[in-house]
């Protein structure tokens, strides 16, 4: 971060010199230097009218020999000054003087004597290397003091002593490796320190304490990677913290909840990767919270920020991987105002998130990869009060029929009330490499309605739930999976499963360890017939290492009386069992499945089955059933993609039901113990879309109570 108050400062200089009286050359004023009256302000605001002798800019190599006795104000910015040979303690009006950019290699060179006037003291740009003890005896009413960029590596720590008044300190861009708490001892008044550009990387606890009067703290630019619990105890009045491009991988939340008034929270620019629960909770006077350029955040977890009773704004932008903000990420945030979240990678904002917020009143969602689905259409329901900024620039990016088409413009109405899950793409990568021994998080979040479940599928085809943890793996209810202490053993294919009612989505990824992962084993694929009925057929098969995907493949054998139909259905990774229903009695079938590995090699196994004969009490209503079956579905079952939805609203209409498409083909639950059982992957509807008419559908509604389930 740049010094802005020298800056702006300058600014004002430069404008003021043109409305302002000059008072014009004196016989006193030194050679090429220009003496005038100018506006002034101290540290503190107050605006003064003060004698300036300006000499910046002129290449001096020592102070000029005379100087006005009123003089109030002194530049000598860019010049090539190294040392002060006479005392200039006879200016006793002295209350500025500006030595930045010139050529000091000691503060001690300065010779300032006593000057009680002096309240801004400008040594920025020079080429400090050490603050010894006692160099600025005489300067009791020093407000501000300037040294940042300069080489300091050390400060003594009577560095400041005499300095009673000082309230602002600029250490940035300096060569500090380290923060004392003693030099702060003498500056008890101090209310603006910036120390970031240094290279400090850790600060030990306590630093601050004697800083009670503390108000701004600037920790920008200094590899910062983690914050002790007791860091920035006894900065009771600070208001503002900056930590902006630092390394901190998790928010110091303990830290933080050490400073009791803490208003506006810079953390951007840092690799955190996702804001937790609990993260930013009871910091009862937080106003602005940035979380903006933050190349690893992923997520935004349920009550990450929860009762921040003043909380107005959060900027969280231009964060390539967040793609995920739970529908009750923000809980008691009864004044925020603005939600700014453009330019991130979300597929959707539930509107539990907005509702959530009574007061809110302008949201940023642009430059997102915005999914138009039944998740964002509220978006479109013109019952929101609220203000989205850049309106124009809010497009949808998948599914594919509506990419590039305004979100405005969408018929959101036609659409059913529950959508498919979509795994966010930038939330995990699709391949890692870790060493042997080290730990990794894969960050699976999810977006859909109902809200999907998430599990994940390890190479060897086990499946973990939510909330399990072993002493190598660990799944959180979010979908995070941690990887402990990793051996070549957990090497392999990871999938990501995320389900609701309507389907699923998946994403894998390859976690190699040391570069490379363990062979699979070359088992044989091993079909098994669990249960024969008229019309069903329960298969189950062994587990693959790596397993990238199966298929099962049915057909009737030629020479039985219906038509000759091959369906196809493809099944999550983890799932070992089908069962094969509405096929017809005594008609011998042949079943294969086809799996592949991470390696594309593919291993097909085939059985010849044939189904049981009928029960003649039944037989009537099951071939009524197997016809209209047969009608519907076409022959192949699709893929899961967004095609699925529409379809599946078509179908809906046509057949006028009021139930939901997959109930009526999705096995039953409740008679198979299996835990591996997964059904409602497949997708019936692949292939038949149709034309569809208007479909009154309900606002959806998420509940914002305060549970992450
Ligand atoms: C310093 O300022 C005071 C108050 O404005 C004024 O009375 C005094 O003459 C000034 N001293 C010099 C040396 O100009
Ligand atoms: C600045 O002064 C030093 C001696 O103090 C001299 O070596 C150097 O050349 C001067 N630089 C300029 C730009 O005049
Ligand atoms: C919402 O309002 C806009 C403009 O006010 C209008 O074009 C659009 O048709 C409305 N949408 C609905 C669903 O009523
Ligand atoms: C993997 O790499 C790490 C660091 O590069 C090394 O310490 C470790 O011994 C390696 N492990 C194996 C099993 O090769
Ligand atoms: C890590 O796993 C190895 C075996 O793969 C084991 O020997 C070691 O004790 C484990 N380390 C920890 C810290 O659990
Ligand atoms: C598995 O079979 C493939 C060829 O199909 C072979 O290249 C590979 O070495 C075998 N792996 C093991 C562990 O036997
Ligand atoms: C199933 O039957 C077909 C002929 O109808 C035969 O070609 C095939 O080998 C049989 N498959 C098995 C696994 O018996
Ligand atoms: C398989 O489906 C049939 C027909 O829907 C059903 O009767 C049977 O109970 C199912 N089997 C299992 C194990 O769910």
């Amino acid at each position: 971060m740049k010094d802005t108050s020298f800056n702006a400062c300058f600014f004002v200089g430069l404008a003021v010199t043109a409305i302002v009286q000059t008072v014009g050359r004196n016989k006193d004023c030194p050679k090429s230097c220009i003496c005038e009256t100018r506006p002034w302000f101290t540290p503190r605001s107050v605006y003064m009218e003060a004698p300036t002798i300006d000499c910046n800019d002129l290449n001096l190599d020592s102070l000029p020999q005379r100087i006005p006795a009123e003089t109030q104000v002194l530049l000598l910015q860019s010049n090539n000054i190294s040392k002060i040979e006479n005392k200039i303690d006879y200016l006793v009006n002295l209350t500025e003087i500006d030595l930045s950019q010139n050529n000091f290699l000691a503060i001690c060179d300065i010779n300032l004597g006593k000057m009680l006037q002096l309240m801004s003291l400008h040594m920025e740009e020079n080429k400090l290397t050490e603050l010894p003890d006692s160099c600025l005896p005489g300067l009791t009413n020093l407000q501000e003091l300037y040294v940042n960029h300069n080489q300091i590596s050390s400060i003594a720590k009577g560095a400041f002593i005499g300095l009673d008044n000082l309230l602002r300190l600029h250490l940035n861009s300096n060569e500090l490796t380290m923060i004392k708490s003693d030099w702060f001892e003498a500056i008890p008044s101090l209310e603006i320190l910036t120390i970031g550009e240094n290279p400090i990387t850790k600060i030990q606890d306590l630093s601050f304490k004697p800083l009670i009067n503390l108000r701004s703290l600037v920790l920008a630019g200094i590899k910062l990677s983690e914050l002790g619990d007791n860091t920035l105890v006894g900065l009771n009045n600070l208001e503002s913290i900056s930590f902006y491009d630092n390394r901190l991988v998790t928010v110091p939340q303990a830290a933080l909840q050490k400073v009791p008034n803490l208003k506006f929270l810079d953390l951007n620019k840092n690799p955190i990767q996702r804001i937790r629960q609990g993260d930013f909770k009871n910091m009862l006077h937080l106003k602005e919270l940035g979380i903006n350029n933050m190349a690893e955040l992923v997520s935004i977890d349920c009550l990450a920020l929860d009762n921040l009773p003043e909380l107005t704004k959060i900027e969280a932008t231009n964060n390539p991987k967040l793609s995920y903000i739970h529908p009750n990420a923000f809980y008691k945030a009864p004044q925020l105002e603005t939600l700014m979240l453009n330019s991130n990678a979300l597929s959707a904002l539930y509107r539990g998130t907005v509702e959530s917020l009574p007061k809110l009143q302008e949201v940023s969602i642009h430059s997102n990869p915005i999914r138009c689905d039944c998740v964002i259409r509220w978006i479109n329901m013109n019952k929101t009060h609220i203000r989205f900024m850049e309106l124009q620039s809010l497009f949808c990016f998948d599914p594919p029929e509506f990419k590039g088409q305004h979100v405005r413009e969408i018929p959101f109405r036609e659409m059913t009330d529950v959508c498919l899950p979509l795994i966010a793409s930038e939330s995990f990568p699709s391949h890692l490499n870790v060493d042997s021994g080290s730990s990794a998080s894969l960050h699976c979040r999810a977006t859909g309605q109902p809200g999907p479940e998430i599990y994940w599928i390890t190479p060897s085809g086990s499946k973990l739930l939510p909330n399990t943890a072993t002493d190598k793996y660990n799944v959180h209810l979010e979908g995070t999976l941690d990887l402990f202490n990793i051996s070549n053993k957990e090497a392999g294919l990871y999938t990501c499963v995320a389900h609701n009612l309507v389907g699923a989505d998946l994403k894998k990824v390859v976690v190699m360890v040391n570069g490379s992962f363990a062979q699979s084993r070359n088992k044989s694929l091993n079909i098994r017939i669990e249960e024969v009925t008229a019309h069903s057929v329960l298969i189950s098969w062994e587990a693959v290492t790596n397993r990238v995907s199966s298929n099962i493949r049915w057909s009737g054998k030629a020479g039985s009386e219906t038509p000759q139909l091959t369906f196809t259905a493809r099944v999550p990774t983890d799932m070992r069992v089908y069962n094969l229903t509405h096929l017809n009695p005594s008609t011998e079938y042949e079943v294969c499945v086809r799996v592949a590995d991470i390696r594309q090699q593919t291993e097909k196994k085939c059985v010849n089955v044939t189904t049981n004969g009928l029960d003649p009490a039944v037989q009537s209503s099951g071939q009524t059933t197997t016809s209209a079956l047969v009608a519907v579905l076409g022959a192949v079952f699709g893929v899961i993609s967004m095609t699925c939805l529409y379809s599946c609203a078509t179908w809906k209409m046509k057949r006028d039901s009021s139930r939901s498409c997959l109930e009526r083909y999705t096995p039953n639950k409740a008679t198979f113990p299996s835990n591996t059982f997964y059904p409602p992957a497949i997708n019936l509807w692949g292939t038949v879309k149709e034309k569809n008419g208007p479909l009154e559908v309900k606002a959806t509604v998420i509940d914002v109570s305060a549970s992450c389930s």
